[in-house]
């Protein structure tokens, strides 16, 4: 019924159809209250009139049971809409295992997208159906927004912050991309296409580019020119922590506490080295602000992801069908 009448976007992605869901009760639910209190507004107005310029109405002092009724009611429909609304919100947020992976970068005006196996595109994302997909989505200027209605998904792109979602498309074909956030002369001509195919086609496509450098490939000649590789060395000696299975594991700093080696903590000791430092160095290396952009430093982030996983480097997209077709099926933790 809906899809025939262009009111709403195409739904084309796993948690499309429950946001709609939700969006039309919270409206159907407006909808019964307005008209059901304006019907009652007329209705008393008719109803309880005054028909004679000395009728006095009977005072009224009060009743628990009316006063309950119209507090319970409420707070019952309430709390609905919230764990409703919470239990998509976190489903939402958490990106299921094994994703692709997909880095974005925001820029005026422009939305650049890296594959870990390498292929760049601008304004432009291929991805293949039924496999869920990872943006880490960052701004080298200001505040951009990733928008793609017809999955339902809107993340804000934050310069110096790594924000992430994720979306698993659920049938082929091409879907408008904008920037939601208004950011500057040509912010309305900041949009692109997400192309949805199928995995044989997407296969293809990715054999076709001009594969280039893989993401962590780029990475890696990067640690190597900015002679990272003097001081994160795997030798008892050196001055920086190794980084090899670093990803995803727990570090110990220096003053205690600990701190999960995700993306967030890999860029911000690449800019800000000395905000965390590892349990048992010193506080020597230099920020490297300025020196590398955001994409860079995404590459740098993907060499030290495929530091973990040594194939990473050579990452084939999962295969379509893999585990983590089922959305629901998630747990927060960390790769
Ligand atoms: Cu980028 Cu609006």
């Amino acid at each position: 019924m809906i899809s025939g009448f262009p009111l709403f976007p195409e739904r084309a992605s796993t948690v499309a159809g429950e946001v709609d869901a939700l969006y039309l009760f919270l409206v159907g639910l407006s909808a019964f209250f307005a008209v059901l209190i304006a019907g009652m507004v007329l209705f008393f107005a008719i109803r309880y009139r005054r028909r004679s310029p000395g009728e006095r109405p009977q005072a009224v002092h009060g009743s628990l049971a009316l006063e309950l009724t119209w507090t319970l009611i409420p707070l019952g429909i309430v709390v609905f809409i919230f764990l409703w609304s919470a239990q998509l919100f976190f489903g939402m947020a958490r990106v299921p295992k094994n994703p692709m992976e997909i880095q974005v970068v925001g820029k005026r005006w422009m939305w650049k997208v890296q594959h870990l196996t390498g292929q760049r595109e601008i304004n432009e994302l291929h991805v293949p159906v039924n496999v869920p997909v990872k943006l880490t989505l960052t701004s080298e200027d200001v505040i951009h927004s990733f928008y793609v209605p017809a999955f339902r998904v809107k993340k804000d792109a934050l310069p110096g912050r790594y924000a992430t979602t994720w979306f698993q498309a659920t049938k082929p074909g091409r879907y408008h991309l904008f920037c939601a956030e208004y950011c500057g002369t040509n912010h309305s001509a900041m949009i692109g296409w997400i192309t949805v195919m199928e995995p044989a086609e997407f296969q293809a496509w990715l054999a076709g580019g001009t594969p280039g450098e893989t993401a962590a490939g780029a990475g890696e000649r990067l640690f190597q020119e900015l002679n990272c590789v003097t001081c994160h060395r795997a030798d008892a000696g050196a001055r920086g922590p190794n980084l090899a299975q670093l990803f995803g594991s727990t570090v110990k700093l220096q003053g205690g506490g600990t701190v999960v080696a995700d993306e967030r903590y890999i860029r911000e000791s690449i800019v800000t080295p000395t905000a965390k430092v590892v349990e048992g160095y010193q506080p020597v290396m230099p920020s490297f602000t300025g020196m590398v952009s955001e994409e860079q430093i995404l590459a740098l982030v993907a060499y030290i992801q495929s530091l973990k996983t040594p194939d990473a480097k050579a990452a084939p997209p999962p295969p379509a069908g893999a585990e983590g077709d089922n959305p629901k099926a998630q747990d927060g933790t960390k790769r």
